[in-house]
């Protein structure tokens, strides 16, 4: 069972999202969806140099409607800000759901939709800084991926949470 505070604080995000609706000359764009819930979130980023360094100036979400996907992008597109692409993505998914604290396994997917879409659309701008790595397989004689086909596989690199104990 969710706990009240876990509801509370997502009440309490909802009430006043950051950041949703479309960012116009976005630099990177990156969409994810779960094919469990059907949800489907987008990002939007915008970068700016500070200090010889190119940090993420905005970023924006939509979202088709789950509650707690919507309170960790509203988070997560304020957390970071002023980060480099890289620094943003080596956050951690409870890292990016910042102040709702630990999420209930049925919910933690909805954090990780959030981080998808930060992956997708901060990966190329960190690859413009960094070598880029072999390309994934992709047998010739296999049709490509979907978008949901690949978010549906657990991420490389995997994320890892741990779970505080909601009893004490
Ligand atoms: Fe699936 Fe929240 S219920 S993203």
């Amino acid at each position: 069972m969710m706990n009240d505070d876990l509801q509370k604080r997502i009440q309490a995000a909802l009430a006043n999202p950051h950041n949703m609706g479309e960012l116009t000359n976005a630099d990177a764009i990156g969409t994810v969806g779960n094919s469990d819930c059907g949800e489907m979130l987008r990002l939007w980023v915008k970068f700016k140099q500070q200090d010889g360094r190119k940090v993420i100036d905005r970023a924006t979400f939509q979202s088709f409607g789950c509650e707690t996907a919507i309170a960790v992008a509203s988070l997560a597109t304020e957390l970071i800000r002023g980060k480099t692409a890289e620094e943003a993505l080596s956050l951690k998914t409870e890292e990016l759901a910042g102040e709702l604290g630990p999420l209930p396994p049925m919910k933690i997917h909805c954090a990780q939709l959030v981080e998808g879409a930060l992956r997708s659309a901060l990966s190329t701008q960190a690859e413009t800084c960094t070598k880029p790595t072999a390309p994934p397989e992709a047998p010739a004689n296999v049709a490509a991926p979907t978008l949901l086909d690949r978010i549906a596989k657990p991420q490389a690199g995997g994320v890892k949470i741990t779970f505080l104990d909601e009893g004490s």
